[in-house]
C-alpha cells in the first residue's frame, strides 16, 4: 500500500514538473550551474521534489500544486551567477536580488498565484529580510538551504532522484535527456 501511495504521489509531482517544463525557456536553467556541478534546473527540481517528499513524510497538509510550482520556479533567474560580468552585477548581491528576478521571469512566463510568488520571493530569507508568509514558503526556504549545502559537497548530486523521476520512456526523454543527467 505504501509503495502504491508513493507511485501515485510521484505521478502527481511529475505532472506538475512536466507542465512547467513544457516551456522551452525553463530548460535554459540547464545551462547554468547553481552549486558544485549541479545545474540550476536539477537544483530546482530537487528542491521541489524534496519539499514535496518532506511534506508527505511529515504528513503536513500543504497546497501541493503551489509548493511544487513555486519550488520549481524559485531560482528561475536565468543567468550565470558565477560570471564576472553577469547582467545583474551592478544591481546588487546575487543572493539578495535573484528572488526578485526569478519572480519577474516566472510571472512573465507562467500564471503565478500569491503563494507561489511568496515561495519565490522569500526563499532566500534571512538574507532577504522579509520572512516567508506561508508554510509552503517556509518549507521551500529550508529545503533549498539543505540542497545548496549538499550540492557543494556532492559530485553527483541527485543522481538517484533523477533516475527515479525518469522512470518511463517519456519522462526519461523529458527529464534525463534534457537535463543531461548522465553526462
Ligand atoms: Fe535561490
Ligand atoms: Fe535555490
Amino acid at each position: 500500500m505504501k509503495i502504491k501511495n508513493r507511485v501515485v504521489e510521484d505521478l502527481v509531482f511529475k505532472s506538475y514538473l512536466e507542465e512547467i517544463m513544457r516551456k522551452k525557456k525553463y530548460l535554459k536553467m540547464n545551462r547554468y550551474i547553481q552549486h558544485g556541478n549541479t545545474t540550476c534546473l536539477l537544483h530546482s527540481i530537487a528542491v521541489a521534489y524534496f519539499s514535496y517528499r518532506l511534506c508527505k513524510f511529515l504528513k503536513l497538509k500543504v497546497r501541493e500544486k503551489e509548493l511544487i510550482r513555486g519550488a520549481l520556479l524559485h531560482d528561475y533567474f536565468l543567468y550565470d551567477w558565477h560570471a564576472k560580468y553577469r547582467p545583474t552585477k551592478d544591481i546588487g548581491l546575487h543572493g539578495r536580488i535573484h528572488p526578485t528576478i526569478a519572480l519577474f521571469n516566472a510571472r512573465r512566463d507562467y500564471e503565478v498565484n500569491q503563494i507561489e510568488a511568496d515561495i519565490i520571493k522569500k526563499h532566500m530569507f534571512p538574507l532577504t529580510f522579509t520572512p516567508p508568509k506561508y508554510k509552503e514558503s517556509i518549507i521551500v526556504c529550508l529545503v533549498d538551504k539543505f540542497c545548496g549545502i549538499y550540492e557543494v559537497f556532492s559530485k553527483k548530486a541527485y543522481f538517484e532522484m533523477a533516475e527515479h523521476l525518469a522512470d518511463t520512456k517519456k519522462n526519461r526523454r523529458i527529464i534525463a535527456k534534457r537535463i543531461n543527467l548522465y553526462n
